[in-house]
């Protein structure tokens, strides 16, 4: 069966490895090893994109096009039987409202428009990238290929560990949630009202430099659990259901008229710009926002530049930035981990990473709470970024921002 194969398989974007779509659990570089870790997996493209369906849901409306789908076709499934998972497993994932915003317009001086991921199942766009790692899981057990429930594993205290957790519970599978010591007590609270277990991981005294909570992760998945990230080169699927964010955006610009010229999307670990980068298409010319408190991804452009084949010196290109810091405290990743989608949807749409003042990303904020949005700053410092080049928009141009990660309290 070669029908609905619109992803080939993963290619390593490092050493090249493949890996063919039937594998399962296909989420890392077969030569990442605890000591090499700079692998990441990337999607192969394979047969023609179907047109979408017509669905609210957008895992059924592009499920298709999707790497999961293309695993279950491959492993005999029917097309059917992954409409009705889909229905199943991803309930509640919405198409997203679309519009132009005339308050921040006015502001800018030029069409925005925005994307308003706030309404998403568990607040942001982070369920979008677990779906596609869920979907395979669930299709794995329809197909007899998984007859246990290893625990899911991610390390975050974020938006992420949100949605993971609500995910998780909404499809009774066990979750264990890595968090830093300083996690806020009321966001552990609605982690265990999920029924995650959590785990606050303080640094040990035989522990290598990096973050606790991340090595504990990487333990536990080193001992069967299953990687539920939102980091490339933690779960290659992850990079694979972010990209409906991108279609539908896509879809829905055509839809209302309009040929977006630009679009800025702000950065943490990098999964969000790469995935919906790769959904939008080069095109639209996609920049990367991240704040001058954290901006590792700018500082690794400016060295890979200068470089012949950056992704083979990631360690030269990509480096932690000492102490992050910013009211956009999600994205405060001190590493882009998908340096390298990153840097290719930049460079085949001609954009490049922005850097935000503290003033832009409090700025931007205040204008998206004004303009009615209910984004928190992290959710909207992409915005600050089209503010960071306000001089540079063309008056006339169509530019778009995602605000997503809800406010909460
Ligand atoms: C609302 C929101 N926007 C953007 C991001 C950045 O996404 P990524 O880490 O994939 O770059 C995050 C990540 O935590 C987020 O919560
Ligand atoms: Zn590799």
């Amino acid at each position: 069966m070669t029908a609905e194969r619109t992803v080939a398989g993963f290619r390593c974007a490092v050493c090249a490895a493949t890996v063919d779509i039937a594998s399962l659990a296909p989420w890392q570089c077969p030569n990442r090893t605890a000591a090499d870790p700079y692998h990441v997996l990337h999607l192969l493209p394979g047969g023609d994109h179907p047109v979408a369906v017509d669905d609210p849901n957008p895992f059924v409306r592009y499920g298709p096009r999707l790497a999961w789908w293309a695993f279950a076709r491959a492993r005999g499934m029917s097309h059917d039987d992954c409409v009705a998972l889909t229905r199943e497993v991803a309930a509640g994932f919405l198409t997203t409202p679309f519009g132009r915003s005339p308050e921040l317009s006015d502001e800018v001086g030029t069409s925005v428009w925005v994307k308003d991921e706030t309404g998403q199942v568990a607040g942001s766009q982070k369920g979008r990238h677990l779906m596609s790692i869920l979907l395979h899981l669930r299709a794995a057990e329809e197909l007899g290929l998984l007859t246990e429930r290893p625990p899911l594993a991610i390390a975050s205290c974020g938006n992420a560990a949100m949605a993971a957790a609500t995910l998780a519970h909404r499809n009774g599978w066990p979750i264990d949630v890595y968090v830093p010591t300083w996690m806020d007590p009321a966001f552990g609270r609605l982690l265990d009202e999920f029924g995650a277990r959590t785990h606050p991981c303080e640094r040990r005294d035989d522990d290598p430099p990096g973050d606790p909570a991340m090595l504990r992760f990487r333990e536990a998945v080193a001992g069967g659990a299953i990687p539920f990230s939102v980091q490339g080169p933690e779960n290659a699927l992850c990079l694979d259901g972010g990209r409906t964010l991108g279609w539908e955006l896509g879809d829905q610009a055509a839809a209302a008229g309009v040929e977006l010229d630009r679009l800025f999307v702000q950065v943490g670990g990098g999964a969000f710009a790469a995935s919906v980068g790769a959904g939008v298409g080069a095109e639209v010319r996609l920049d990367t926002v991240q704040a001058e408190g954290c901006a590792p991804l700018a500082a690794a452009w400016a060295r890979a530049g200068e470089m012949d084949e950056p992704a083979s010196r990631w360690h030269d290109v990509m480096q932690p930035w000492p102490d992050p810091h910013s009211a956009a405290d999600g994205i405060l990743d001190d590493e882009t981990y998908d340096w390298i989608a990153d840097m290719h949807a930049m460079r085949a749409s001609g954009g490049r990473p922005v850097v935000a003042t503290e003033t832009e990303i409090v700025q931007a904020h205040e204008l998206a709470t004004a303009a009615g949005y209910r984004v928190s700053a992290t959710g909207s410092a992409g915005l600050a970024g089209l503010l960071h080049v306000s001089d540079e928009i063309a008056p006339g141009d169509d530019v778009a921002v995602i605000l997503s990660g809800l406010a909460r309290g």
